[in-house]
C-alpha cells in the first residue's frame, strides 16, 4: 500500500492523463449512476473450519433493489457467508452467480469486479489519511496516488455525498470523525467501486440512534436506485424496519425466510431455535451498603479535537454511589463521557477526585489492583481491551486471574485447572468454538463477547462494571446475560451498566443516571418516561443533578427501587424508541422443527432443528 507521503505530496502539477485512464475501478461521477442493479444468487455454499460447519449448503437469492435482512444467532455463519461473497474466505462447496452467470470470487478484487462491495464489522480505514485518500486506497496500488486522483476522489466524494445525502468532508482526517461518519466513508468507498450489491455486516452496532436513522435513509435511497443490500443486525426492530425480506440462519443453515412483518417473537425463536424471553423478569432490588463511592471525578480529554472546545474534560465532576445489590444504569448518547468514566474507574485513564471501593480509596490503584480489589470489567471495545486475539479461548478465560490459585501453583500455571475451568464456562455461556484451544480471534464477534462475559461474571466480585455488555449479542444470548447480571445483583454485587440502548437500561437498571457532555444530568427511577430521559440525554439537566452530592444520589436510588417502581412488560419506552434490541413480549410458542419453513431457500430438513436442541449443540462442544 502506498505510504502517506506519496498520497499527500506529489507536487503541484496535474498528473498525465493516462493515469486517469489507468484507474478503471474508480469511474467518473456520471458512471456511478443509478439503475445498476444485479441479481445475486448463492447456491449450496458450504464452508468448514475443521470439524465445524460454518456454512452448510446455503442458498440465497437477492433481487436488484432489494434489502435482504440476515438474522442469526452468534456464530450462525453470517459473517463467514459474507466473507465468502467478498472473496475473503473460500467456500468448500457451492457457487455464486451474478445475473445468472457463475462468478469466481477469490479475492475482494474479484468481488469488486463482480460489483459486490462490503462494509466490514470492523472498519478498514487508515486513521491518519483523509476521507478522499481512504476512498482511493487500493485503487491503484502499484503506483501511489497522484494529485489528479486526489482531486477526482474529492469531487467524487462530494458528488456521492450530495446525491445520497451522506454528509462528508473529503478533506477530514478519518481519526477525527465519529464512527457513524467513518461508516459513510466505507459506504462511499464501495459505491465509488460501483457496487451493485452492498454487504453491511452489523453496521448499526456502533451507531447512535440518529446515525442509524441516517444510515437507513441512505439505504432506502440506494435501494430506489436499484442497488441491493445484505443487511446484518442483531436488532430485530431494525431488520423489521428496513428489510424487504428476512433470511434466518442457524448453525450454518438457512432455517427460514420471513417477511418484515414477522413478529419479534417469531424471528427470535427462529434464530435461536427455542422461545426467548425478551425481557428478563426481576424482583425489586434490595440495596445494601455502599460499594462504590465516586466523588467529584474529573477526567481530562485525551487530546483536544480540532474545533472542539480546548481543554475540555471528558468527565466533569461526577459524583455517585452504587450499593450492593443494585444496578445503576448509565444512559446517554455515545460519546458523552461514558467510556472515559469507565476507563477512569478501572484506572486505565488518569482522573482527579476520589474513587472508593468498600470505603477503601482506590483512586491511585492500578487496573490490576482494581481487578483484584473485586471489580469485574466488561470493556466497550472488546478487541482492544477485552481479549488477546492470538491466545486460546482457555487462556482468555483466565486473563485476570491466571497468576493466582486455583490456576497457579507457586509459579507454574495449573494447565488442567485452567482447561477444566474453560470447559465449564464455555458450556455455561454457550461459547461456540470448535475447541477451547482455538485462538479467540477466530470466534464470531458475539462469541468473543461471551468469552469476556464468562470471565468477568464467572468470578466472585464486589462491583461489576459493564460497558455495552450485550453489544453484538443475539437475542438468546442477551436473555442469558441479562439474567446473569440480575443474578449477580441478587447475590449482592453492585452493578453499573453503561449502555446506549435505552431498552437495555430500562430492562436492567434499578436507578438510571444520564450522562451528557461529561456530566450527570440527572438520576431517575426506571419508571421515568422515555421522553424525559431523552431530554436529559440531550442535555436538559434538572439542576438537582449539578449539586447532587453522593448522599442525595443514593437517596434517589433507594426511591427508585421501591416496589411500585418495578418495570414490567408494557413499559412506555418500548413503543417509542426507534432502535431497540428487545421487546416486552414473552414468547410462549416453541419454534423448533416444523418452523423451519417454508420460504424458497429454507432447507426444510428439520434436521437443523433437531440437531440443535438447546442442551446438546454439536458445535458448542468445547472439548
Ligand atoms: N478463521 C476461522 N477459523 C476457525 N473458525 C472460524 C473462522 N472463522 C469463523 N469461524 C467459526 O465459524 C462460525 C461462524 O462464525 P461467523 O463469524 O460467521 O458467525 P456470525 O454469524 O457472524 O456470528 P456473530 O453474530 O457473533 O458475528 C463460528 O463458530 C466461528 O467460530
Ligand atoms: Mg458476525
Amino acid at each position: 500500500m502506498a505510504a502517506r507521503p506519496s498520497l499527500g505530496h506529489t507536487g503541484g502539477s496535474a498528473e498525465p492523463a493516462r493515469r486517469h485512464r489507468s484507474t478503471p475501478a474508480v469511474t467518473t461521477g456520471g458512471s456511478t449512476s443509478r439503475g445498476t442493479g444485479v441479481e445475486l444468487e448463492l447456491r449450496g455454499i458450504t464452508k468448514r473450519f475443521g470439524s465445524l460447519v460454518a456454512n452448510d449448503h446455503i442458498d440465497l437469492k437477492v433481487a436488484p433493489g432489494e434489502i435482504r435482512g440476515l438474522l442469526g444467532e452468534n456464530g450462525a455463519g453470517k459473517t463467514t457467508l459474507m466473507n465468502i461473497l467478498y472473496g475473503l474466505v473460500q467456500p468448500d462447496e457451492g457457487e455464486i452467480r451474478v445475473d445468472g452467470e457463475p462468478v469466481a470470487i477469490r479475492s475482494p478484487k474479484d468481488a469488486i469486479n463482480a460489483r459486490i462491495g462490503m462494509v466490514h464489522q470492523h472498519f478498514m480505514l487508515v486513521p491518519v489519511f483523509t476521507v478522499a485518500e481512504n476512498v482511493m486506497l487500493g485503487v491503484e496500488p502499484t503506483r501511489g496516488l497522484g494529485l489528479l486522483d486526489r482531486r477526482k476522489a474529492r469531487s467524487q466524494v462530494k458528488e456521492l455525498s450530495g446525491r445520497y445525502g451522506l454528509q462528508i468532508n473529503p478533506d477530514a482526517l478519518i481519526e477525527d470523525l465519529p464512527v457513524g461518519v467513518q461508516q459513510r466513508v466505507e459506504i462511499i468507498k464501495a459505491l465509488l467501486r460501483q457496487a451493485s450489491v452492498l454487504i453491511l455486516d452489523e453496521p448499526t452496532a456502533v451507531l447512535t440512534p440518529g446515525e442509524t436513522e441516517d444510515l437507513f435513509r441512505v439505504m432506502r435511497e440506494l435501494r430506489s436506485g436499484g442497488q441491493s443490500i445484505v443487511f446484518i443486525s442483531h436488532k430485530l426492530k431494525e431488520v423489521q424496519a428496513i428489510a424487504d425480506h428476512i433470511t434466518v440462519i442457524r448453525r450454518g443453515k438457512v432455517v427460514g425466510d420471513r417477511p418484515p412483518t414477522a413478529s419479534d417473537a417469531e424471528l427470535a425463536a427462529l434464530m435461536v431455535g427455542r422461545p426467548v424471553e425478551l425481557r428478563v423478569s426481576k424482583e425489586p432490588a434490595r440495596p445494601g451498603d455502599v460499594v462504590l463511592d465516586v466523588s467529584d471525578l474529573t477526567v481530562p480529554a485525551e487530546h483536544a479535537h480540532h474545533g472542539a472546545g480546548e481543554n475540555q474534560n471528558s468527565v466533569q465532576g461526577v459524583s455517585f454511589q452504587v450499593r450492593a445489590g443494585e444496578i445503576l444504569g448509565i444512559a446517554g448518547v455515545q460519546g458523552n463521557g461514558q467510556t472515559e468514566l469507565c476507563e477512569a474507574l478501572m484506572g486505565l485513564r488518569p482522573g482527579t477526585g476520589a474513587v472508593r471501593l468498600d470505603a477503601r480509596d482506590i483512586s491511585r490503584a492500578s487496573p490490576r489492583d482494581r481487578l483484584r480489589a473485586g471489580i469485574a470489567y466488561i470493556p466497550e471495545d472488546r478487541r482492544e481491551d477485552g481479549i488477546v486475539a492470538d491466545f486460546s479461548v482457555a487462556d482468555n478465560l483466565v486473563l485476570d486471574t491466571y497468576d493466582r490459585p486455583p490456576y497457579a501453583k507457586r509459579i507454574a500455571m495449573d494447565i488442567p485447572a485452567i482447561r477444566e475451568h474453560a470447559k465449564s464456562l464455555a458450556a455455561e455461556f454457550d461459547i461456540r468454538t470448535s475447541s477451547i484451544d482455538t485462538p479467540v480471534g477466530t470466534l464470531s464477534g458475539g462469541n468473543q463477547q461471551k468469552v469476556i462475559l464468562a470471565r468477568e461474571v464467572g468470578r466472585r466480585v464486589r462491583l461489576l462494571l459493564a460497558s455495552q455488555p450485550t453489544r453484538g449479542l443475539d437475542v438468546g444470548s442477551i436473555e442469558f446475560v441479562h439474567r446473569r447480571i440480575v443474578e449477580e445483583r441478587d447475590q449482592g454485587v453492585a452493578v453499573i451498566i453503561v449502555s446506549s440502548e435505552l431498552d437495555e437500561i430500562y430492562a436492567l437498571a434499578d436507578r438510571i443516571a444520564v450522562m451528557y457532555e461529561g456530566k450527570i444530568t440527572g438520576f431517575r427511577p426506571p419508571t421515568v418516561p422515555v421522553a424525559e430521559l431523552g431530554l436529559l440525554m440531550a442535555g436538559a439537566g434538572d439542576g438537582s443533578a449539578a449539586g447532587t452530592g453522593p448522599d442525595q444520589a443514593a437517596g434517589a436510588g433507594l426511591e427508585a427501587t421501591a416496589p411500585d417502581a418495578v418495570i414490567e412488560a408494557g413499559n412506555p419506552a418500548l413503543g417509542v424508541i426507534p432502535v431497540m434490541t428487545t421487546d416486552p413480549v414473552v414468547i410462549t410458542h416453541p419454534a423448533d422443527g416444523g418452523e423451519a419453513d417454508g420460504g424458497g431457500s429454507a432447507d426444510g430438513t428439520g434436521g437443523g432443528a433437531t440437531a440443535d436442541g438447546p442442551a446438546t449443540g454439536g458445535q458448542a462442544d468445547p472439548a
